[in-house]
């Protein structure tokens, strides 16, 4: 449920925190009724007086960058270090921001002793990692990312190490296991390059139609909406989302940034915009989108200069946390 504006400016005569001049009046949240997230980094949180104000201010829905992942929380067997996502939930539930689990089952980020179990053992594992993961922020993760980038481009499945030893089999016991650990949490597949329709899209349009005719409990589709300004926007978009929420599920943009070959210059910043722009009117065009979650709000952190050498500038607001025309696009 979507809350009020609440101004923030002096306490006992103290300033907390101003927005920049130039920032909209009204944050993003409260534009629209549906989740409007980021990813958050439990140590800039932690550190970052600013990045936690713009934050708290503009979104309701955090999702921890990598703080739940397998890699994260069990790095060595029976290791485990829940201090990252713990800290995140307790910020998320303090602030009455919702969260998004991310992620129950990758491929990469996956400890080594994981990917070395015996395919007997490797089952058991699994189970233990998504119901003991699951049920510990049980009623606190309002969505999880279950499944993530469980395909190759051209619709294949990817060859995992849980695929080798468990066969796709595996993908519909994730789902009961982690809805037996919390029945409410809408539970979701999520991918990147699904965002329009190619073959990738539908590989997941197709599962999602057969894990719901077998009974599987999936309610979400997670389109990732990794972008480039080089690549042009994806085909067909608006008939993805048509056709995924005709499914009867949940959609949720679930990590999207805009890259652009750096430095970014005005047209650039307008073409990322217009990116940013369509992304969100096409989710607010179906009841069905949820959610819109940015990988990242500022371009101070940010995954994308150190996987793309000479691409950047990704998020809404800049390094100095000023929001950018992609900002001021969807928030006029
Ligand atoms: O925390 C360690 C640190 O202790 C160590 O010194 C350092 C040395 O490399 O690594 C640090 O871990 C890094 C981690 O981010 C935290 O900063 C990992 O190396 C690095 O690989 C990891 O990258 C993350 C990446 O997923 C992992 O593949 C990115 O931050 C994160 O943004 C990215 O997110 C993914 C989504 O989960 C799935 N969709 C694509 C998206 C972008 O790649």
């Amino acid at each position: 449920m979507k809350r009020v504006l609440v101004a923030m400016t002096a306490l006992a005569g103290v300033t907390v925190w101003q927005a920049p001049a130039a920032s909209a009046s009204v944050p993003l949240k409260d534009i629209t009724d549906r989740y409007v997230g980021s990813a958050v980094a439990a140590s800039y949180l932690a550190n970052e007086p600013d990045y936690r104000a713009v934050l708290t201010r503009e979104f309701d829905n955090v999702t921890p960058e990598n703080e739940m992942k397998w890699g994260t929380v069990e790095p060595v067997r029976g290791q485990f270090d829940w201090s990252g996502a713990d800290a995140i939930v307790r910020y998320a539930q303090e602030h009455h921001k919702t969260v998004r689990g991310h992620t129950l089952v990758w491929h990469s980020q996956l400890p080594d002793w994981v990917a070395a179990l015996p395919a007997g053992e490797l089952r058991r594992v699994l189970r233990d990692h998504v119901m003991t993961e699951v049920k510990r922020y049980k009623g606190k993760v309002r969505a999880w990312d279950v499944v993530n980038e469980i395909f190759n481009e051209d619709g294949t499945r990817r060859d995992t190490v849980f695929r080798q030893k468990l066969g796709d089999g595996f993908v519909a016991d994730v789902f009961r296991w982690a809805h037996a650990a919390d029945p409410a949490a809408t539970l979701y597949i999520n991918d990147y390059n699904i965002e329009g329709i190619n073959p990738k899209s539908d590989a997941v349009y197709d599962l999602v139609k057969t894990l719901r005719r077998e009974g599987v409990p999936i309610g979400g589709v997670g389109i990732q909406a990794h972008l480039s300004i080089q690549y042009g926007f994806p085909a067909e978009y608006r008939e993805n989302l048509a056709r995924l929420t005709k499914l009867g599920v949940d959609v949720a943009i679930t990590e999207a940034d805009v890259r652009i070959p750096t430095p970014p210059d005005a047209a650039k910043l307008d073409t990322q915009a217009s990116y940013f722009g369509r992304l969100w009117d096409g989710c607010m065009a179906f009841r069905r989108c949820v959610e819109f979650t940015t990988w990242g709000f500022t371009d101070r952190h940010s995954w994308v200069p150190g996987v793309f050498p000479g691409e950047g500038a990704a998020c809404l607001f800049d390094e100095n946390l000023h929001p950018k025309p992609a900002y001021f696009r969807i928030n006029p």
